[in-house]
Order: structure tokens, then C-alpha cells, then sequence
């Protein structure tokens, strides 16, 4: 692979460097599906399925969006996934989130789902995978997006939930590349799917999970070395922490960050107060991504350019986190390169 940063980088700056944010090449690493249901869509499914929602309309929802933590969030998040029933709303859901993501050039999308909430509803399985793996096929044909999916297990859940929905997707292992671990992480620590995730590794499947969101720095070390996952989803509590900063920037193990999703569940004060720019500098192999972005106010461009517009990053930290977003993602070699490729192309003619 050829990660030669371009010659032009410093000349790139201002406007230049905000319209390149939006228009480079870029994969999304980490978005929970469910959390690009906008709020005009949560109440078209549940007037099309029969579901009452305790909101008026979708403004009173919206002034809903208001989040002291993860836990406030993920009640109203889990409230409004509730009105997804059947195949074609998993569909509509996932090629709605494409669309957006091609107007902000992602080129390849690693999207989460989150089975057992609609599973607890009585949703099957297949039902869920085959509307979301349709509408990823159908993303490459109509967007140009390469995407995959990535099945999610509730920490807030028990250890045997876990390995029975694993149990439950496996009919249907082809549809899906990896597993990730959500939902509320303090108290529920990584050692507690530990099995899971051994279980999983002999499958053949990635491994990822959330740590050092809200939990703390030794979630992260957990993360790596009882559920040997290949990235860390948020990790920035890893500041708190130089050592693992030292580990993670040595290993190269990628941190999916999300800068908007931080700010909203106050996991950070400010965009302005992120450790981004810092853990960039310490050389970790951060990407930038959006997380849930129906409730945070944006989609992957956004985290871009609000991020950059915050803290002291320029046109060779885009390149790099651009670039780091195709070499942690779960491909082949020739399309991290063609991708890269497309990327250099992108600021030569910045
Ligand atoms: N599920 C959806 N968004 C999440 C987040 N930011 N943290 C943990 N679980 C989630
Ligand atoms: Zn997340």
C-alpha cells in the first residue's frame, strides 16, 4: 500500500482544506443504523406499522434530542428503533443512511445493528439482516458504497442472551463480517462476553467493541486483551491513561472516534475540549465517524468539518485520519490501496 502523503499539504488551508473535509474519499467505521433514523422516519414506520409514539410530532421528538449521558440517549434511542417491524423498514432505514453517506463521499461503510432490541420486539432475525444486507447490495449498485454489516451485542444483557443471538445469526453468517459490543458500558465491563467474543474469533468473524466511551481506560485494555478486538470503538478515555495511549500508538490498533456523539452525551465538555487532535499527534490511528447521527447533529462530513473548525488540525491530519479510515477497515489490501488512491488524487487536486 502506498501511504506517501501528497506534496501540496501545507498549501491547503482555510476554505480549501473545509471543501476537501467534504469532498475526499473517506469509509465510515462506526454508525449504529439504527441511529440514522431521522425523526421523519420514525413517524412514517410508525404510522405505516401501528406503533403510538409518545411524542406529538416530529418536533416535540427532536426536543427530545437533549442528553445529560449515554443512558438518556440510548432510552430515547431504543424508544424510536421500536417502530422498525419488517424487512422493508430495515431497508429504508439502511438506504436512507446511504444516501447521506454518498453525498458526503463515503466510498465504504462498516455499519452496526443491534439485533436483540428488535428481537426482545418479536422482529426475527432474518428479518432484520436480510432488509439490511439488501439494502448493502443495493448501495454498491446505486451509491457506489462498499458496505458490510457488523452485529452488535447489548452489554447491558446477559452472557447467554449474547450467545443466543449469536446462535440466532448464524444461519446467516454470510451477511454479516463482524461483532461489536454497545449499549451502556458502565458496569458492564468486556470480561463479561469474554466467551462470547472467543466463540466468535473461531467463526472467522471481526471482532470490535465500544470502550472508554463513559467507562474507563481499563475497559479499553480489557477490550484488547480478553476480547482480542481489532479496533476500539470511541476509546478516548484512553487519555487518562499515557502507558495505553504509548500501546494503542505502537500496536496501530485504530480508535473509531466521534467527535459530535461526545459533545452531545458529554463525554467531552466542548468540541474544542476533544482529545482528537491529541491523539493524532501521539500517532494513534484515529478515524473520524458519526456514531448515531440522527440524534447529534450530523453525519460523517459534519464531524469533519465541525472537528476542524474546533481544534488545531490541518490538511495533513484529513489525510491521515482519511487514510486510517481505509486501513482499519475490515478489506481486502487492493481496496484499502484503491481507495488510498482515490484519496491521493483527491488533495493533489485540492
Ligand atoms: N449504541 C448506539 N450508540 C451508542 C453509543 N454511543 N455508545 C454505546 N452504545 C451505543
Ligand atoms: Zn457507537
Amino acid at each position: 500500500m502506498r501511504f506517501a502523503p501528497p506534496a501540496n499539504l501545507d498549501a491547503i488551508t482555510g476554505d480549501r482544506l473545509q471543501a476537501l473535509l467534504r469532498t475526499m474519499p473517506k469509509a465510515e467505521l462506526h454508525v449504529h443504523i439504527e441511529g440514522t433514523l431521522e425523526p421523519e422516519l420514525i413517524f412514517d414506520l410508525a404510522r405505516r406499522n401501528g406503533v403510538a409514539l409518545p411524542y406529538a410530532d416530529v418536533e416535540a421528538l427532536r426536543t427530545a434530542y437533549a442528553f445529560a449521558d449515554l443512558q438518556s440517549f440510548l432510552d430515547v434511542y431504543y424508544a424510536g428503533a421500536g417502530v422498525l417491524r419488517t424487512e422493508e423498514d430495515f431497508h429504508a432505514m439502511a438506504m436512507a443512511y446511504f444516501a447521506r453517506a454518498a453525498a458526503d463521499h463515503v466510498v465504504h461503510a462498516e455499519v452496526f445493528f443491534d439485533p436483540q432490541t428488535h428481537t426482545a420486539r418479536g422482529v426475527a432475525m432474518a428479518t432484520i439482516l436480510h432488509g439490511l444486507a439488501r439494502a448493502c447490495r443495493e448501495a454498491r449498485h446505486t451509491y457506489g458504497i462498499d458496505a458490510s454489516l457488523i452485529l452488535c451485542f447489548l452489554r447491558h444483557l446477559s452472557e447467554a442472551d449474547a450467545f443466543a443471538t449469536l446462535e440466532a445469526a448464524l444461519p446467516l453468517r454470510d451477511l454479516f463480517v463482524g461483532v461489536g459490543l454497545d449499549s451502556s458500558e458502565r458496569g458492564n465491563p468486556p470480561e463479561k462476553f469474554a466467551r462470547v467474543f472467543a466463540r466468535c474469533g473461531e467463526l472467522g468473524l471481526h471482532r470490535v467493541a465500544h470502550a472508554g466511551e463513559e467507562g474507563p481506560a481499563a475497559y479499553i485494555e480489557a477490550a484488547l486483551d480478553v476480547l482480542h478486538v481489532e479496533r476500539i470503538d470511541h476509546g478516548v478515555r484512553c487519555v487518562d491513561d499515557p502507558t495505553l495511549v504509548a500501546r494503542l500508538a505502537g500496536a496501530q490498533i485504530p480508535l473509531t472516534v466521534c467527535p459530535l456523539s461526545n459533545v452531545k452525551l458529554r463525554v467531552v465538555p466542548t468540541l474544542a475540549q476533544h482529545p482528537l487532535a491529541a491523539l493524532v499527534a501521539a500517532g494513534i490511528r484515529a478515524t473520524i465517524n458519526s456514531d448515531d447521527p440522527a440524534y447529534f447533529g450530523g453525519y460523517v462530513n459534519a464531524n469533519y468539518v465541525d472537528t476542524f473548525r474546533a481544534l488545531p488540525l490541518d490538511a495533513r491530519d484529513a489525510y491521515t485520519l482519511a487514510r486510517n479510515s481505509f486501513a482499519a477497515s475490515f478489506v481486502e489490501d487492493s481496496a484499502k490501496a484503491r481507495w488510498t488512491d482515490a484519496l491521493d488524487a483527491a488533495f493533489a487536486a485540492a
